[in-house]
């Protein structure tokens, strides 16, 4: 448990977490993704938010941190409605494309490697129906997506670097014609497709 206090803000912020839960529930979603786990809270608040028949298929290559949540999970009574799998991101979404399961899913949130963002969206598109979210976690990286040079040349290199693959990933989504996004000035920013 130690080992992953200090870094609880990987975690989304109350208020986004609530977000979602209202757009699941707004979706009446029943099976739903979710890419970048860690200690499960956006998870835990996903799997609340479904009904006692829903679904939600957790990836994260760290197992230690799930296992560290999942006492939470456990108390909160929602385990049943998580398969969690241990895996990198992008074999675990092609697994679930090759195991027949596009269109399946109503809802993915993605929360893992900012610089696989694009590879995940081509992945997701096939695995989400028509009509289902994508959501994107962190799009506005510390507000620096809006930046110019100047203003960031006080910022620490962990992010000027890391805003890269997100101001290429809000332009790539910007310009998908087979979405309707916004960004949503919430937690960290979080982008919403809406696949079409
Ligand atoms: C920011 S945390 C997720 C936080 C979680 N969504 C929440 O709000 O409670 C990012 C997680 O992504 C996982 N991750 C990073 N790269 C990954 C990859 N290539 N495949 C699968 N998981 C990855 C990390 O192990 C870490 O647990």
């Amino acid at each position: 448990m130690k080992k992953y206090k200090k870094m609880s803000i990987m975690n989304v912020p109350v208020d986004e977490a609530q977000l979602i839960s209202l757009l699941l529930k707004l979706m009446n979603a029943e099976n739903t993704l979710e890419v970048g786990v860690f200690t499960g809270y956006s998870l835990l608040a996903t799997a609340l938010a479904l009904p006692p028949e829903g679904k939600v298929i957790a990836i994260d290559v760290d197992k230690e941190a799930y296992h560290t949540g999942l006492p939470f999970i456990q108390k909160a009574g929602v385990e049943n409605k998580i398969k969690f799998i241990q895996s990198d991101a992008t074999s675990a979404l092609d697994n679930l494309i090759n195991d027949n399961k596009e269109g399946s899913f109503d809802f993915a949130f993605v929360d893992a490697d900012k610089g696989k963002y694009i590879k995940y969206h081509e992945q997701l598109l096939k695995l989400v129906k028509v009509g289902g979210i994508i959501g994107y976690d962190n799009t506005l990286w510390f507000g620096t997506v809006a930046m110019s040079e100047e203003e960031l040349t006080e910022k620490e290199e962990y992010v000027k670097e890391g805003r890269k693959p997100l101001l290429e990933l809000n332009s790539f989504l910007a310009n998908d014609p087979r979405i309707e996004s916004i960004i949503v000035s919430i937690g960290d920013g979080l982008t919403l497709c809406r696949r079409l």
